[in-house]
């Protein structure tokens, strides 16, 4: 079987984590045909469209996307890709596992926690406007639909995946109508499953409980900005933004991503860590059900780390972007030999 997926580069360090990735991809011996389509401003500079209809058209026909980072200006230009994306296809669901890798030493050993994050609405509906000059406004979009839909996912995986706990992140003690809304929908889904624990924690004092003791989480769900930052929070415990990997899923497609962004800091230098794109594909090979091309990536990534000769800079290595490829690939094809072959 071949498996058709949209690729979009993105920008930044996009092409070179996105590369790598489809190198160790292609190498697992699973057939895909990439339909590559640029989106944001290197879009908009040949197309006159920061989302090219080329780009929309294949992501309805191959119901799948792998994709890297893509800039997006700061107070002003072009609304977000991916907030864009993630509506238009409705990727309500934000799935980010946080689990350490052998071998990078952290403050915090022994991670397993997930973050459900509500990706179509909240602060990220993009309503904004000026009511006269000086005062702007912008709109929190909460919906019974979104959040129970959300909630759903949640405990439907917890239950999947044999999840213990699920807390609900919220600020409903100040917005009382957003939050509050968001928090029922969270607490009537968790009288559906009593199997699955249940709490409520206040999104601030989230923050110091995660940075004091993150273990006593085991799957978060919260709406689309909390999601966010919380994110990239739980990224600094394992290791930093070049581990994390994501997945936007919807009920008809999902578009595979890392938690982080361009990083322009370090684009265009070989230097960018691929793991998190890595890792990305590898939940997007679980997906659709090439689950021991799935297994084998992930056990190459584990021995590549474990091994600690061939590991990027951002935590504490060597080699840059095409040199982790190159290790995790010759991690792959050793583990196809029989055992002992090669001593
Ligand atoms: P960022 O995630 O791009 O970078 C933050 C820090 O982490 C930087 O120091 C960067 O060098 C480092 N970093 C990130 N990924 C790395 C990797 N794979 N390997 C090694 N180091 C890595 O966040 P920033 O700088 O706030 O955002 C840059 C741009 O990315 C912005 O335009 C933002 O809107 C966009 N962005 C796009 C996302 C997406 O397309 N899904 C997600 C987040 C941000």
């Amino acid at each position: 079987m071949i498996h058709k997926v949209t690729l979009i580069p993105g920008d930044g360090i996009g092409p070179e984590v996105i590369n790598a990735t489809v190198r160790v991809l292609e190498a697992t011996g699973v057939k895909f045909e990439w339909e590559t389509h640029q989106a944001g401003a290197d879009a908009y500079a040949k197309t006159k469209q920061y989302i090219p209809k080329e780009l929309y058209e294949s992501v309805e026909r191959t119901r799948l996307g792998l994709k890297g980072p893509v800039t997006t200006p700061i107070a002003g230009g072009f609304a977000s890709i991916n907030v864009t994306l993630r509506k238009k296809f409705e990727l309500f669901a934000n799935f980010r596992p946080i689990r350490n890798l052998p071998n990078i030493k952290t403050n915090y050993p022994g991670i397993d926690l997930v973050i459900v994050r509500e990706n179509t609405e909240g602060e990220y509906s993009g309503i904004e406007h000026e009511v006269v000059p000086g005062v702007v406004e912008s709109l929190k979009i909460i919906t019974e639909k979104a959040s129970t839909r959300i909630a759903r996912f949640a405990f439907d995986y917890a239950r999947r995946d044999h999840r213990k706990k699920i807390h609900a992140i919220h600020k409903a003690n100040i917005m009382k109508l957003t939050d509050g809304l968001f928090l029922r929908c969270c607490r009537d889904t968790a009288e559906i499953y009593p199997d699955i624990q249940y709490a409520e924690h206040i999104v601030d004092n989230t923050c110091m409980q995660l940075v004091t003791n993150p273990y006593q989480y085991d799957v978060m769900v919260m709406e689309n900005l909390y999601g966010d930052i919380i994110s990239d929070l739980c990224a600094g415990f394992v290791g930093g933004l070049g581990l994390v990997p994501g997945a936007n899923l919807g009920h008809e497609c999902a578009i595979f991503e890392a938690v982080h962004g361009s990083a322009p800091d370090i684009a265009g230098k070989d230097l960018a860590n691929p793991t998190a794109v890595m890792q990305s594909a590898v939940l997007m090979l679980r997906h659709i059900g090439e689950t021991a091309a799935a297994e084998r990536m992930h056990a190459a990534l584990q021995r590549v780390y474990s091994e600690g000769k061939k590991t990027t800079r951002d935590i504490g290595g060597k080699s840059g972007t095409s040199e982790f490829a190159d290790a995790v690939i010759q991690a792959l094809e050793t583990s196809k030999e029989p055992a002992g072959a090669g001593r």
